[in-house]
């Protein structure tokens, strides 16, 4: 049994909790919230502009609530890749126990959420992708970020690992040292994590750093960096 716990966030919907590091997947503030303002506003919205295709890697897939909700994204003609990465996966149980077709107000959340909750996780090296809603295709990775090796560089990453706090080996230089080798030029990470430890390295790193503001009643700033081209 994995030793997690669900909660209500404050704008009605659930995340869980990781009992043994005493840390949620999301802002108790709100899940949705949170996932809307740091991944799809100021991440895949500002990322795709002027784009007919896109490779996304979320880093700590979790729930596949930030996978849901770019899926429901409708971009008329846009192909979105997208590689959700784990160390500790979620099965479909778990990932469903969350009810987000119920707070994600969209005609087809239940059926993507279903699709996004059923695909298998994959283990060995062969990649297999499978569509999960029209011009979406996903694959989920049981991988650690310090080895993963993806069929094609990206254009985003959404870096949504524990905070530095519980997990300090996730924001370490040589993380970003290495994903910075699986995106294109100039390619975008966008995380919750404002930490000004975290923003320094980056800079060391070369990576270009923006501060958003808060939004939605979160608490915190979060980061917009560019990977040196
Ligand atoms: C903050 S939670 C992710 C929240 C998730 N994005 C969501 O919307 O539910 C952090 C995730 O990072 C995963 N994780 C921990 N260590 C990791 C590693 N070395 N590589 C990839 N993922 C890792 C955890 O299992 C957990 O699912």
């Amino acid at each position: 049994m994995k030793p997690l716990r669900r909660i209500l966030t404050e704008d009605g919907s659930y995340t869980l909790k990781r009992e043994d590091l005493g840390e949620t997947y999301h802002s108790q503030k709100g899940a949705i919230t949170e996932s809307e303002h740091v991944y799809l506003s100021n991440g895949f919205r500002y990322a795709v502009q002027n784009k007919n295709r896109i490779a996304i890697a979320e880093i700590g897939f979790g729930t596949g609530l930030n996978a849901l909700l770019t899926a429901l994204e409708r971009h008329i003609g846009l192909e979105i890749a997208y590689y959700g990465i784990d160390t500790l996966p979620l099965d479909s149980s778990e990932m469903e126990a969350l009810h987000y077709e119920r707070t994600v107000m969209h005609p087809e959340a239940a059926a993507v959420f279903a699709k996004i909750a059923h695909l298998p996780w994959q283990f060995g090296e062969k990649l297999i992708t499978q569509a999960v809603r029209d011009g979406f295709q996903l694959a989920k990775l049981a991988v650690s970020v310090r080895d993963l090796q993806l069929p094609q560089k990206v254009d985003l990453i959404y870096y949504d690992a524990f905070a530095p706090k519980y997990q300090p080996e996730m924001w370490e230089p040589v993380v970003f040292e290495h994903l910075a080798t699986q995106m294109k030029p100039g390619g975008l990470l966008v995380t919750y994590c404002a930490q000004g430890k975290f923003r320094r390295n980056l800079q060391a790193l070369g990576w270009t750093v923006e501060r958003a503001p808060v939004a939605g009643g979160l608490k915190n700033e979060m980061i917009r960096a560019r990977r040196p081209d």
